[in-house]
């Protein structure tokens, strides 16, 4: 029979939508763009962002999933009878497609530094981590491309596996592993000789700090940690069962992002400081600080090592879920083409990965509006499709669908919560989303 694919519990619901979120955005993109962008100032824009609009978005995503119970190329048009609808689904469906390249281009990072260490773990090559030479690496093409080759194909095999049997189970162990680690970390960060102003950089905010870039940059970031406006979400949600509750689950979403963007602050930024990095390093400031904070740990490399592993966890359950959207969309949930579709939406992700690897080394040169390929792909993503995908969603519910069933799909409602999310999301956030793309034309 063809069938839908189903999670079996609310359990593997919530455990595949935490995967999905919790994975680079906040562990490697939150750290450099703070450090860009300001630092504390940035953290507290990012905060208010992720609960005053990522939050309700995140409930939208989930209600709308749980509604239309379908694929997101067509959950539009089954919800509002409007074809044309469709589109919102088709550009998160782009979303994640170029996501998914620039994406892999890290992933791969973390697979070379894993290949690295242990060869320095089982004797191949001498040295401590520190003497692992970031640049060189990101700068070497055929290295590069091989760790993004070998990050889709493990992303691919994944995905042909379907989502039941994916890594949930795995993440309820590696998730909470993943997080003693950090806290380690921090710990060892905060305890530097040096240490305290990079922790005064991250949690100070200084209104001084704060730019229109930089503000509108926090609410990328936003929706770039909690996948939103690439209907990413709904696809998770429409695979969930009707009984899930979606304001919990979201709820929790969101409090672990966060918590995981604030230790990986706390662990990034005191370390800076303590060695002499620059904050505004860029996109390689997690990985040129987090090897001497290991070095100065007994069994460091050891140590190192499995951070990676962990890392590369949480980078692969949010990858399998742009892979699982195209999957979807263009299986339309038959299962029986699932892996042949995999295998083709990942050889052409490869494809329009090398660019982006190639812009750190060879391709550096090139600029789109002075930005460099991979900075424009993740600019193209976060700061363009995802709130677009976004407005659309919140145009289709509050204008379009039943406010009776969309507040049956809201659940329980003991908090009397949802009239002020359903205005919210109605009135205020289009508002916000539109606002935005003004400033960012000026
Ligand atoms: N939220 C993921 C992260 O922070 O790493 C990235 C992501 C995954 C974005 C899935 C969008 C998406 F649909």
């Amino acid at each position: 029979m063809k069938k839908q694919s189903q999670w079996k519990s609310s359990t593997g619901f919530i455990l595949a939508s935490a995967g999905s979120a919790i994975g680079l955005g906040a562990m490697w993109k939150f750290p450099y763009m703070a450090g860009i962008y300001g630092g504390g100032a940035f953290l507290l824009m990012f905060l208010l962002f992720t609960i005053i609009v990522g939050l309700p978005l995140l409930i939208m995503e989930f209600a709308v999933g749980k509604m239309g119970q379908t694929y997101t190329t067509k959950i539009y048009e089954k919800l509002t009878q409007k074809k044309w609808l469709n589109i919102i689904g088709w550009n998160g469906n782009l979303a994640v497609f170029i996501l998914f390249g620039f994406y892999s281009v890290i992933g791969g990072w973390i697979i070379i530094y894993i290949l690295k260490v242990l060869g320095q773990l089982i004797g191949l090559s001498s040295g401590n981590l520190s003497s692992i030479e970031f640049e060189a690496i990101i700068t070497n093409p055929w290295l590069t491309i091989m760790g993004q080759g070998i990050f889709i194909l493990l992303t691919m095999v994944i995905v042909m596996m379907g989502v039941e049997k994916g890594l949930e189970k795995a993440s309820k162990i590696m998730m909470p592993l993943l997080f003693i680690f950090l806290i380690v970390i921090v710990v060892r960060s905060l305890s530097l000789e040096g240490a305290q102003s990079g922790l005064r950089y991250i949690l100070q905010p200084r209104i001084e700090d704060l730019s229109v870039k930089g503000t509108l940059f926090a609410l990328g970031q936003s929706f770039f940690t909690l996948s939103l406006g690439t209907t990413g979400m709904i696809t998770y949600a429409s695979y969930a069962s009707k009984e899930m509750t979606i304001k919990t689950s979201a709820l929790s979403i969101v409090i672990m992002n966060i918590v995981v963007s604030v230790l990986a602050g706390l662990a990034i930024f005191p370390a800076t400081e303590a060695f002499g990095f620059k904050p505004a390093d860029g996109p390689g400031l997690l990985f040129k600080v987090l090897p001497q904070v290991f070095d100065q740990m007994a069994a460091g490399s050891l140590f190192y090592f499995i951070f990676l592993i962990l890392f590369l966890f949480a980078a692969l359950t949010s990858s399998i879920s742009l892979l699982e959207l195209n999957v979807s969309n263009f299986t339309k949930n038959n299962n029986e083409h699932r892996a042949r579709v995999a295998l083709i939406a990942s050889v052409l992700v490869f494809i329009i990965s090398v660019p982006a690897t190639l812009s750190f080394g060879s391709l550096n040169d090139v600029r789109i509006f002075g930005l460099t390929i991979f900075d424009a792909m993740d600019f193209l993503v976060s700061n363009i499709l995802m709130p677009l995908g976004a407005l659309g969603t919140t145009l289709v519910v509050g204008q379009l669908l039943d406010k009776d069933a969309l507040k049956e799909s809201f659940g329980r409602d003991r908090f009397k919560l949802f009239s002020p999310w359903y205005y919210l999301v109605k009135l205020v956030l289009p508002l916000v989303i539109i606002l935005v793309f003004i400033m960012q034309l000026i």
